[in-house]
């Protein structure tokens, strides 16, 4: 099958150009996760040694981390439409208990995304936005001696805390991609089974198939 059109046995869910996004938004994040961990505190402050030292980690961070969120930003503008709230979240939610337990009777009319999948991801949008304003606030020799001290000691708390936000964000998003069979090869073949598409996202899978079911 060719991997940019949908067949009889799979339903497209990614084109290359939307996975080369996320895997490049997902290996810059790692780096700039690793790089800022580093100077987090001294017990990870071996993790400079991937970077090529201290002082080669301090310079890196803060272009990794901007880098990774111009990535970022056109990757949330290309999927922006599929994650605005529907009605179905609130029912997707309702179910929680249910889906987690492994007792689902899909009832959710769900889209191309469920209201979990869209919690993570204006979650993600809201983290890194504060990552990366508090990281230029941060930047020195470039942007720091424009602050106070005290607008420099507020940046780095909030810079902390969302960073820690964005990871928990990250560790849920790739623990439900791994936890729902057949999920990963979306965004890795870009394609996905008719069988997932109808049970997890019905109405996203009768808009690209026409199906009534
Ligand atoms: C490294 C491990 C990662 C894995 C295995 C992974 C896996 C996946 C998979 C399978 C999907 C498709 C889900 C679907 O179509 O239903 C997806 C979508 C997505 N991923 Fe990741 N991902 C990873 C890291 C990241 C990171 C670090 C970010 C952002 C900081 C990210 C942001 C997104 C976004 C925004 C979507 C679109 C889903 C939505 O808009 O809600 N991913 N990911």
């Amino acid at each position: 099958m060719s991997p940019t059109s949908s067949s009889r046995r799979e339903l497209l869910r990614y084109k290359p150009f939307d996975r080369m996004l996320h895997w490049l938004v997902a290996v810059g994040f790692i780096l700039a996760g690793l790089s800022g961990l580093a100077f987090f505190h001294p017990s990870f402050f071996f993790l400079t040694n991937l970077f090529g030292g201290g002082g080669w980690t301090r310079i890196l961070h803060p272009f990794v981390g901007v880098v990774m969120f111009a990535f970022f930003l056109v990757l949330v503008l290309r999927f922006l439409r599929d994650n605005l709230p529907a009605a179905a979240d609130a029912q997707w939610f309702s179910q929680l208990g249910a889906i987690v337990g492994n007792r689902e009777r899909p009832s959710a009319d769900v889209g191309k995304y469920n209201g979990g999948q869209k919690l993570v991801f204006w979650v993600m949008v809201l983290s890194l936005l504060a990552l990366v304003v508090t990281g230029v606030v941060l930047w020195r020799p470039y942007f720091a001696p424009q602050f106070t001290v005290d607008i420099l000691r507020l940046a780095v708390v909030v810079h902390a805390v969302s960073a820690f936000v964005a990871l928990l964000a990250a560790v849920v998003h790739v623990y439900a991609a791994i936890w729902v069979k057949g999920t990963v090869r979306a965004m890795t073949r870009g394609t996905v089974s008719h069988k997932w598409a109808a049970h997890h996202h019905p109405a996203w899978y009768r808009k690209v198939t026409g199906s009534r079911t």
